[in-house]
C-alpha cells in the first residue's frame, strides 16, 4: 500500500517524505538514501568549511548535485538559504539552475528547489531559474515558519510550502508557533497550495496527523540524523535515542533563533533575542552604525559553524547540536529505508483507524 497525495503526484515519488534541509552539513548520502527509498531527497546548503571559513557554495552545490545524481535514479532537490547574509546568493541560484539545465539526468531527477531563511521571491525572480522552470518539472518551495511568511511565499508564486513549526531543530521563527497550529493557520488561509509539514515529525502517527490537517507530505530532520545512512558522527546520532523531548533549548545564533540539544555549549550561549533586537542589529548594520558590525556578525556565524562542525564531527559536549523536540519520540537508529517504511506503515494504520470514527 502507498499513500497518494498532492506531493507524490507533483514529484512522481512513491512516498511523500523528504529529508529536511540541514546545512551547512553534508546530507548527500542521506539524500541518496531517501531518494532510493522512494522519498524526496534533499541536498543541504553548503557554504562553510569545518573551520568556519566561507567556501565557494557554487562549487559545493555542483559537486553535491553531481554526486547524488550519479548514485540514484530517484527524485531529489537542493536547498539555498536566501538570507541577506548569504554571499553571492543570486549567483548561486543562477549557477545551480544552469548546472541542472546542462545535465539531462539532473533535469529529470532534481525537481525540488527549496529556499529558506530569507526572501521567497529571490529564486522565482532569477532569470536562470525561470528558464529551468520553463524547461523542466522543477517545483519551487519555500520554508514558512510563520503565517505571514506563508503569505509572502504565496504572493511570490511558490509551488508549495514547507510549513515548519517551532518544535523543529535548527533555525526557527521568532513567532514561536507550534506546527499543529501553524499548519491549521496556513491551511485556513491557503487551502490549495501544496504543503510539506516539518518540525516534530518522526512517526507514522505524526504523519497521519499532518496529512489530516492539510499537508501532502512531511519532512524530517532529527529522525533522519538518527539513521545508519546519515553522515553525522555516531556521537551526534547517539544523543538522539536516549534523549527526551524536553532536552532541547532555543537560543540566538548568527541567523536568528535556533533549537539545540541542551549541552555545555548551548546552555552557555545567549538567550533568545527578540525579533526587534535582532532587526535593530541588522538595521544598524545597514546604517553603518555599530550596534553590531558586519565583522561581528560574520564572526558570530563563523563561531556557530565551527561549533556546528565540531558536533557533526563528534564533539557533542562542546559543539552546536542542532536537534528538534522530536528527539523525544525517536527510539532507535535505523536505516533510512526502514524509517520510511515504518513511518508510512504507521501513517496508513493511523489513517485507517481514524476513518472508522466517521459514521
Ligand atoms: C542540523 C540541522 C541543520 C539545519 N540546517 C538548515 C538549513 O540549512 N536550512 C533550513 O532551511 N533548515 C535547516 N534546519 C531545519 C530543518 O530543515 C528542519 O526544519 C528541522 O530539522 C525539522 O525539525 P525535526 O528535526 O524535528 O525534524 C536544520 C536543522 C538541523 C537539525
Amino acid at each position: 500500500m502507498t499513500l497518494k497525495t498532492n506531493i507524490t503526484e507533483m514529484f512522481g515519488v512513491k512516498h511523500p517524505i523528504a529529508n529536511a534541509a540541514m546545512g551547512p552539513f553534508r546530507t548527500t548520502e542521506m539524500a541518496i538514501a531517501v531518494a532510493e527509498a522512494g522519498g524526496l531527497g534533499m541536498i543541504s546548503h553548503a557554504n562553510q568549511s569545518m573551520d568556519g571559513r566561507e567556501i565557494d557554495a557554487i562549487v559545493a552545490m555542483k559537486k553535491n548535485l553531481d554526486y547524488v545524481v550519479e548514485h540514484t535514479d530517484g527524485i531529489f532537490g537542493f536547498n539555498i538559504r536566501t538570507s541577506r547574509n548569504t554571499i553571492n546568493c543570486d549567483n548561486l541560484i543562477s549557477e545551480t539552475a544552469k548546472h541542472i539545465m546542462g545535465n539531462p539526468k539532473l533535469k529529470e531527477q532534481c525537481l525540488y528547489a527549496l529556499t529558506s531563511a530569507g526572501s521567497a521571491s529571490r529564486m522565482p525572480q532569477n532569470k536562470d531559474f525561470q528558464k529551468l522552470r520553463e524547461n523542466s518539472q522543477v517545483k519551487h518551495f519555500h520554508v514558512a515558519p510563520a503565517l505571514w511568511l506563508a503569505d509572502k511565499c504565496v504572493a511570490a508564486g511558490c509551488d508549495g510550502l514547507v510549513v515548519t513549526g517551532f518544535e523543529g531543530g535548527g533555525h526557527q521563527s521568532y513567532e514561536k508557533v507550534g506546527g499543529i497550529v501553524l499548519l491549521q493557520q496556513v491551511q485556513q488561509k491557503h487551502p490549495d497550495i501544496p504543503k510539506i509539514a516539518c518540525g516534530g515529525y518522526a512517526t507514522g502517527d505524526g504523519m497521519a496527523a499532518a496529512l489530516s490537517i492539510g499537508a501532502g507530505g512531511i519532512a524530517m530532520g532529527s529522525r533522519f540524523i538518527a539513521s545508519k545512512d546519515a553522515e553525522f558522527h555516531e556521537n551526534y546520532k547517539n544523543v538522539i535515542p536516549p534523549a527526551k523531548a524536553q532536552d532541547t533549548i532555543v537560543r540566538t545564533g548568527g541567523l536568528g533563533t535556533i533549537r539545540l540539544w541542551k549541552n555545555k555549549f548551548s546552555l552557555a550561549k545567549g538567550l533568545v533575542k527578540t525579533k526587534e533586537e535582532k532587526m535593530a542589529e541588522e538595521q544598524a548594520l545597514r546604517d553603518h552604525r555599530t550596534v553590531i558590525s558586519q565583522e561581528e556578525l560574520r564572526e558570530e556565524l563563523r563561531r556557530d559553524a565551527i561549533a556546528g562542525f565540531a558536533a557533526y564531527e563528534g564533539d557533542v559536549e562542546n559543539g552546536y547540536v542542532l536537534l528538534g523536540q522530536s528527539i523525544g519520540i525517536i527510539n532507535k537508529i535505523e536505516s533510512i529505508s526502514d524509517i520510511i517504511e515504518n513511518v508510512i506503515k504507521g501513517a496508513e494504520k493511523a489513517l485507517k483507524k481514524a476513518i472508522t470514527y466517521v459514521g
